[in-house]
């Protein structure tokens, strides 16, 4: 297999979307659209899930800064985003605040040290991931969270009807030969599994269809909440 998939399908995504739409557009599209009701909400499920103003916050696969956008209006933190694709990364530090950093990072950990972050998020990331690749980065991501503090995932599942739908949509889009990129499921009880493996305790499931966070709507995907112990 070639090593990193997902750098060779992201590099030509955002070529594509950049040959052929105004920048604004290709760079919302290229990691699901929605720029800022998307923002909104991811910012509102930080927020909710603790992160407080004077926190570090890593921001997994951050793209084109549909997260950092959002919170750099709303709250005073330190914040690294991480992403594999430079032309996401440079539209993502025009749209944040300036002390926020941008770090293109292709290898399967987290470029911090040691309990250096309160929270780490990943939206709609390990989606698109091999399971091995996403228990990489679990592992990693449990190593530079501090004791206490909350990782975040969005991902898709079978038992959700909406994603079920999504999932019948790559298989048209496989069988035509038009799938951008892998577009993976992960069940419940698999995160409980690597959750007792990596020592991380699993708090809670959201579902893609829930809104516990108040101000912003469902997620659309199901999101795990993980604490280091
Ligand atoms: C669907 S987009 C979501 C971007 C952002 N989290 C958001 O919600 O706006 C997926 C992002 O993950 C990035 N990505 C893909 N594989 C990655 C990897 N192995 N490590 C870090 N980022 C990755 C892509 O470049 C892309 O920006």
């Amino acid at each position: 297999m070639a090593r990193f998939h997902f750098v060779e399908d992201y590099e030509k995504l955002v070529a594509d979307l950049l040959a052929t739409l105004p920048r604004e557009e290709a760079m919302a599209r290229a990691v699901g659209g929605d720029y800022e009701a998307n923002g909104r909400i991811q910012a509102a499920i930080v927020r909710h899930f603790g992160l407080r103003d004077g926190q570090m916050l890593i921001d997994l696969g951050c793209g084109s800064g549909r997260l950092a956008a959002a919170i750099g209006r709303q709250m005073e933190i330190a914040y690294l985003g991480i992403d594999i694709v430079q032309a996401l990364l440079d539209y993502a530090a025009g749209r944040a605040p300036p002390h926020y950093r941008f770090v293109l990072h292709r290898a399967l950990h987290i470029p911090a040290p040691d309990a250096s972050a309160d929270m780490i998020c990943a939206f709609s990331v390990f989606t698109h991931l091999l399971h091995t690749e996403t228990f990489r980065y679990l592992e990693d991501m449990g190593r530079v969270v501090r004791p206490g503090g909350v990782l975040l995932f969005s991902f898709l599942e079978f038992a959700a009807p909406a994603h079920w739908a999504q999932f019948l949509a790559s298989v048209e889009a496989e069988r035509l030969d038009t799938l951008p990129h892998l577009n993976q499921f992960i069940e419940r009880p698999v995160i409980d599994l690597w959750c007792d493996k990596l020592g991380l305790r699993r708090e809670g499931f959201i579902d893609g269809s829930d809104a516990p966070w108040p101000g912003a709507p469902p997620l659309w995907q199901s999101l795990a909440v993980l604490r280091r112990p």
